[in-house]
């Protein structure tokens, strides 16, 4: 996730915007930059690749004066970390100056519109639309802020924004749609600060207010004026932030999960960051261990993981052979290792691991590495004994997942698999740049869907009151949401203690269906694909058992209504992305349920976060 702050008061803005960017280091980046606006001056840009040392020498002895800035710390999604591409970006005239988190979907469209008007971009980023929108609306004689409004409007996906005009020096505006970061304001003494997490704010201030998706606020030095970007005035008063370590690394949130959840967003970002571009459409692994010659060999892929990691090596099978054209085939580490496995040089084992410590993947790795298999690891951490195993790593990049049960890791595993599906097929000539382009658009739209599913909260602390007291669960799916059944039955087995099982919903007829009643609510995945007639009819069996159905459904999928007892509507999305979508009303169901429940969902009992015994 990028980091943004931003500055207005009577100190000057440079030494504050440096310091933030600083407090937000923990958040990973590959460049930094910030803006500074003078009255009287020309705007004083600075950026530079890399790290904020290398920021912070190229302004030794220059740095820019000024009581106004803003500035940026990216995690590339869209162009290559270089000084072009990081921000803060302008707009032709550098008038208007923007630093930006989430990803503009629609940007192409934008930017193809934008130079017919004759506009010139300097960047391959997605985010410098958004500075020429800007320029463009006032071009048309609209004000400053009003043009920022009619952007916001105008730009698809979950976004933070933070907007600087040099003809209104004492002047920031900011907006937010969808839950991909948000943007925090923090109120001073004759001065006022943004920033995308609450530790930029902190050494200034502790009375802060927080921008909630859809809306946008100007602040001054003075003071702060909120506004819906479709147009009504929002009353906000400050509120005393949260002071002690652990309640700032919880940024507010009740517990690390419910953090970790609301980061997934921002986690497909981090995934895709530096690896993709959309113009050439085209994934780059730079230090991927294997030739073309070496990956057309490979004649089947196994995948390999426990617990949640074995259910991103499930949906990934589907990737393996939907996108680059691989026979796959999934095994739980603890039984390959023990199984005797044929493997051999052709075989490319890709074992997921989070942690890169567990020991039965660890175990399955060597077995292979015995028999010669090419091996990739997904992983989240650096230095871990399944990096140095495998041939090559993929990282996941998500930051450190505190709760024990696995959220954001799972979304960044299932990322970084689809990422590496594609660069498998394309390496392999399995993918023409067409599909390349529709896979990759379609992967890039995951953070808004997200964003939509965690707005609603309310439903699932609902359905925990309705359904926290049940002793057992049974979790149907099919197809690539079969493993988010699975997936789904894990995270209320293992914060809420309920017993939980997840099954392919064609199994229903060969054993559980003896188990319906009234006393086990089924949860059913019935998104709108190819299989849904299927789940509706499973739907159906249980219901005319007299069991309970909580369904997973498309929005506007009206004819569950009245089948099932409580419906999880969720956005249409594709189908081969769909369980990181579908996934997040799972993790939520079973974290309101264990909260009602009174568990400790941070530290469930029993459960250690990484399991480096047998
Ligand atoms: C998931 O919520 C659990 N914490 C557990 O199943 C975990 O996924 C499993 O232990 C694998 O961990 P890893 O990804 O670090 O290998």
């Amino acid at each position: 996730m990028c980091g943004i702050v931003g500055y207005v008061g009577s100190r000057q803005a440079a030494p504050i915007l440096l310091d933030g960017l600083t407090r937000l280091e923990y958040r990973g980046y590959d460049s930094a930059g910030i803006a500074v606006v003078e009255p009287g001056h020309p705007l004083a840009l600075r950026k530079t690749p890399g790290k904020l040392s290398a920021l912070v020498e190229s302004l030794k002895g220059a740095t820019p004066a000024g009581f106004a800035g803003i500035g940026h710390t990216r995690w590339a999604t869209h162009g290559s970390p270089t000084q072009l591409n990081a921000h803060p970006h302008t707009d032709c005239s550098q008038q208007v100056v923007i630093v930006h988190n989430g990803i503009v979907e629609n940007y192409l469209a934008l930017k193809e519109q934008l130079l017919k008007e004759g506009h010139t971009f300097t960047s391959e980023t997605d985010s410098e639309v958004i500075a020429h929108l800007i320029e463009s609306s006032m071009a048309e004689g609209v004000a400053f802020e009003e043009a920022v409004r009619q952007t916001a409007q105008r730009i698809q996906g979950a976004q933070a924004v933070v907007a600087m005009n040099v003809k209104a020096p004492g002047r920031l505006v900011a907006f937010r749609l969808g839950n991909a970061g948000g943007i925090t304001i923090g109120y001073g003494d004759g001065e006022m600060f943004l920033a995308s997490d609450l530790p930029a704010l902190l050494s200034h201030t502790s009375q802060v207010a927080f921008l909630a998706p859809g809306e946008m606020v100007t602040v001054e030095a003075a003071n702060a004026r909120f506004r819906s970007i479709h147009g009504p005035a929002i009353r906000k008063s400050p509120q005393a932030a949260p002071y002690d370590a652990v309640a700032i690394a919880k940024e507010g949130y009740r517990h690390f999960m419910l953090k970790e959840i609301m980061e997934q967003p921002g986690v497909v970002q981090r995934a895709i960051g530096g690896k993709v571009s959309f113009e050439p459409a085209d994934v780059r692994l730079p230090l991927f261990p294997f030739t073309a010659a070496q990956v057309r060999e490979v004649n089947r892929v196994v995948l390999t993981g426990m617990g949640t990691s074995l259910h991103a090596c499930m949906v990934a099978r589907y990737y393996m052979e939907q996108i680059a054209g691989i026979p796959a085939e999934v095994d739980n580490s603890s039984e390959l290792r023990y199984r005797d496995p044929i493997l051999d040089g052709r075989t490319l084992l890709v074992s997921v691991s989070q942690s890169g410590e567990t020991a039965d993947t660890l175990g399955a790795m060597e077995e292979a590495a015995r028999q010669g298999a090419k091996q990739i690891t997904i992983c989240n951490v650096e230095g871990s004994q399944s990096t140095r195993m495998a041939h090559g790593t993929v990282f996941i990049g998500v930051g450190p997942e505190i709760g024990v049960a696995s959220t954001k890791c799972l979304i960044g595993s299932l990322a970084a698999l689809y990422l590496l599906a594609v660069y498998l097929g394309k390496v392999r000539g399995h993918l023409g740049p067409g599909r390349m382009e529709s896979l990759l658009n379609d992967l890039a739209t995951v953070p808004r869907l997200i964003g939509q599913v965690l707005e609603h909260q309310g439903l699932y602390q609902r359905l925990a009151h309705q359904y926290a007291d049940y002793l057992h669960f049974l979790y149907l799916g099919r197809g690539i949401n079969m493993p988010v059944a699975m997936e789904g039955a894990l995270k209320m087995k293992e914060i809420s203690y309920i017993h939980a099982e997840g099954y392919p919903a064609g199994e229903m007829k060969h054993g559980p269906i003896a188990l319906i009643d009234g006393t086990m609510p089924v949860v059913a995945l019935a998104p709108r694909d190819g299989l849904y007639d299927k789940m509706r009819s499973n739907i159906q069996e249980v219901k005319a058992r007299g069991g309970k159905v909580i369904a997973l459904a498309t929005q506007g999928q009206h004819d569950l209504r009245g089948v099932a007892d409580d419906l999880i509507e969720v956005p249409p999305s594709p189908y081969l992305v769909s369980p990181m979508v579908n996934v997040v009303p799972m993790q939520l169901l079973a974290y309101h349920i264990a909260v009602r429940r009174g568990c400790d969902v941070d530290q469930p009992r029993n459960l250690a976060k990484t399991v480096t015994v047998e």
